[in-house]
């Protein structure tokens, strides 16, 4: 099954960041993509999530365009089946980390998982507001948040940037088996080359290219 796919992406902001991209994510599947500091990573993430437009190529998700899709549609999309893990991990800060899984588990009519809260560490923490917490435990929520929702595609952008080497590998693993039981797929944005070689393939973005390493 095809979750992603991405043809001839190309972009460009003060200076042009990649040319002719393409990449297929299938489902159990994990893809790491490496490269330096400025190279476009965390664009091009952007551009497969939906949450910006490409100067040109073309992105489907699901078979389906999203160039193609009414708002309704792609809203819809977002919200049941993309699990965004971005380094600002949007949480609703007045709210208890609990309150906000809460939000999440509604919004997608699924239900809180307790498995996933003792597997992040975060069950004791679950009544605390999330201005409480620190800044590992508030990723770790907002990671419990996103796969909450039961998405079929996670996109995480170094979402380990704030966890200590052993949490990390935790959260890693436990992203890795949600794959596997979820028929989802991962694209994994880091420079962390131990774990993008963790992932199914890795990429690296350099010279305006995604070249495949692994
Ligand atoms: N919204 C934006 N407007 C203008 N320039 C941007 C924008 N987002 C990123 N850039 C520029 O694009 C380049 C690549 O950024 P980014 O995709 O964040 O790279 P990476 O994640 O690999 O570090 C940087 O030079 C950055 O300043
Ligand atoms: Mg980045």
């Amino acid at each position: 099954m095809n979750l992603l796919s991405a043809k001839n992406l190309s972009h460009t902001f003060d200076y042009e960041l990649f040319k002719n991209i393409s990449l297929e994510l299938h489902a159990k599947e994990s893809i790491a993509i490496i490269g330096v500091s400025g190279s476009g990573k965390s664009t091009l993430l952007h551009i497969l999530s939906t949450l910006l437009a490409p100067d040109s190529g073309s992105v489907s998700l699901f078979g389906e365009d999203i160039a193609a899709m009414t708002n309704k549609r792609l809203s819809q999309i977002k919200r049941d089946a993309l699990g965004l893990v971005f380094q600002s991990h949007y949480l609703f800060k007045g709210f208890s980390a609990y309150e906000n899984l809460e939000v999440a588990a509604i919004l997608s009519h699924q239900k809180i998982d307790n498995t996933l809260l003792e597997k992040l560490n975060i069950e004791k923490n679950i009544n605390q507001k999330v201005t409480e917490l620190s800044g590992g435990q508030q990723q770790r929520v907002s990671i419990a948040r996103v796969l909450t929702k039961k998405p079929r595609i996670i996109f995480a952008d170094e979402p380990t940037g704030n966890l200590d080497k052993q949490t990390a590998n935790e959260v890693m693993s436990l992203f890795f088996e949600y794959c596997l039981t979820h028929d989802a797929g991962m694209i994994l944005v880091t420079h962390d080359e131990e774990l993008a070689h963790k992932c199914d393939k890795v990429y690296r973005l350099e010279n305006k290219e995604l070249v495949r390493i692994q």
